[in-house]
């Protein structure tokens, strides 16, 4: 029996320890070589009036139970202070272009309808004074959409004389009525959204003289945003790769070359989901490898996306003046049984961990380019950082990822080389390490690799010129199962953990968790 048993084990190892066996891949890294910077806007994050994504997700009102300030909930805030979020986009989406800003002020509010996501009420509690409160408590600074699809010119020009004059208008002076005497800081102006679409349905033509009419007439009055800190004004982008989007970049960036004193913009922005075939239909939890290798290919399409849109870009920008800002981005699943469809309810799992890594390394390793990114959304929306009920609040794999890359923001990015080999499974064939370096403002250098493979660690061996590297430090990101998810009942299912890392003769080798997210920071 005995020996039954021990000849089961033998086979048992003979089959699995391949499988198992590290894969050693080896990087090299010269910290001298520093590229573009890694605008700390790209970590930005996008909070639509949709589902419980502002109402529960950020504002509970003063009366709540729940511990707040002035109705924004404490435990969101906190959390969103520790991944020092960028910039929040805002009000949409979709929702931007049928939102009156009016209605979201002062003492008595307008009740309205959200049509496009699921029809329910707007109380219009969340406005301008309640938006602008919530990114001061977090430390973020404000993107805001303007209505072009539904508004006039006359409309968002008042909105952004309301929010910023300094003066005493009659509109600055109602802001201070309202409670804020100061003017508001607006940093980047979005106008319209998805105007070929849910914006409004435009063609490229027809959104250019319209954005060439908001671009002039809707000023930042605030003082100091005249000279410096200046509001960046973000045009609507494509929305995917084929001749429609194309064309689109192709319109708005010629009508930029020959743009004259009068208008100017300073960004273009990007949508592209990881949702393989719409309706999305691909789960957010209880899936297995197959899902989760083909969503990992979707996934690392928007790196071609990016060139195909930059390469146009360069023609009639070859300064790179104008910023592609991808300001949309994510995975985006079947809603979550029992979920009502139209709130975009999905779970998160560590697989969105890994496409976020993803995700985020394509937008560094295009820095000269992309200076902007919004996941979607930053709260119990599609790709969330943050899943709340009532009282409850969890963070995400994704939550976590942001966190281990802050010491990206505004570092300079540091070209790696590394012969990834090659994750295959079924007819998916994905590189096996992903990974990218930068150097912090204080010189350090910074280091995050991933392992795709969800079977197999990896040994890392990379080579470190330009410093003399002495001992580094890190944290990992993994869990059991590509589908692992953190619950209310369960929140430290994935989650980072330290890992030790050698260095010795300029190399740093570094063991790999299979499907893992890896950050580390090399001291000199
Ligand atoms: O993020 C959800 C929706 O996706 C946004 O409102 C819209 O811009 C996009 O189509």
């Amino acid at each position: 029996m005995r020996s039954l048993f021990l000849g089961f084990t033998l086979i048992v190892v003979a089959i699995t320890a391949p499988m198992m066996a590290a894969q050693k891949v080896e990087l090299s890294i010269d910290a001298s070589k520093t590229g573009a910077k890694i605008d700390r806007n790209i970590f930005g994050q996008f909070a639509e009036h949709l589902g419980h994504g502002i109402y529960e997700g950020i504002w509970v009102g003063p009366d709540s139970k729940i511990p707040n300030t002035r109705g924004i909930r404490n435990d969101v805030v906190q959390a969103l202070k520790a991944i020092k979020v960028p910039n929040v986009r805002w009000p949409g989406g979709c929702f931007a272009d049928e939102y009156h800003w009016r209605k979201g002020i002062g003492p008595q509010r307008s009740v309205t309808l959200n049509p496009n996501w699921g029809g329910v009420i707007e109380a219009n509690t969340f406005g301008t004074h309640e938006f602008m409160d919530f990114i001061d408590q977090i430390g973020a600074e404000a993107y805001v959409s303007i209505n072009v699809g539904s508004g006039t010119p006359r409309e968002a020009a008042e909105w952004l004389e309301y929010m910023t004059a300094a003066a005493p208008t009659t509109l600055a002076k109602e802001r201070a009525a309202n409670g804020h005497p100061a003017p508001y800081k607006v940093a980047l102006l979005g106008i319209g959204n998805e105007s070929w679409d849910c914006g409004g349905n435009m063609t490229p033509e027809y959104y250019v003289s319209q954005m060439k009419i908001y671009s002039r007439f809707v000023r930042n009055f605030n003082p100091e945003q005249q000279d410096k800190n200046q509001m960046l004004k973000i045009a609507v982008g494509p929305g995917g790769d084929g001749p429609r989007w194309t064309d689109w970049t192709e319109t708005v960036m010629k009508a930029y070359q020959q743009h004259t004193w009068s208008w100017d913009i300073n960004g273009l922005s990007l949508h592209n989901y990881t949702v393989g075939h719409w309706p999305p239909s691909y789960a957010s939890v209880g899936f297995g490898e197959t899902e989760y290798s083909q969503i990992l290919k979707f996934t690392l399409e928007m790196d071609g996306l990016i060139s195909k849109h930059s390469a146009i870009m360069d023609k009639y920008d070859p300064d790179k003046k104008v910023a592609l800002i991808v300001d949309e981005w994510g995975g985006w699943y079947a809603p979550l049984p029992g979920s009502n469809p139209g709130f975009l309810v999905q779970q998160n799992s560590l697989r969105d961990a890994i496409l976020a890594a993803l995700n985020l390394n394509i937008f560094a390793r295009h820095a000269d380019r992309v200076r902007g990114a919004n996941i979607a959304q930053m709260i119990n929306v599609l790709q969330a950082m943050i899943i709340t009920d009532k009282e409850k609040m969890v963070l995400t794999p994704t939550y976590y990822v942001f966190k281990m890359y802050v010491p990206f923001q505004d570092a300079a990015f540091v070209p790696v080389t590394v012969d990834a080999g090659w994750y295959t499974h079924g007819d998916v064939a994905l590189p096996r390490v992903d990974a990218i370096a930068a150097k912090d403002t204080k010189g350090k250098l910074w280091l995050e690799v991933t392992n795709l493979d969800p079977n197999r660690p990896v040994e890392i061996e990379a080579s470190l010129a330009g410093i003399t590297a002495k001992s580094a430090t890190g944290e990992t990101l993994t869990a059991a199962k590509v589908d692992s998810v953190n619950t209310f009942g369960s929140a430290d299912t994935v989650m980072p953990r330290a890992i030790s890392a050698k260095v010795q003769g300029g190399k740093l080798t570094l063991k790999l968790e299979p499907k893992s997210v890896t950050v580390v920071s090399v001291e000199q």
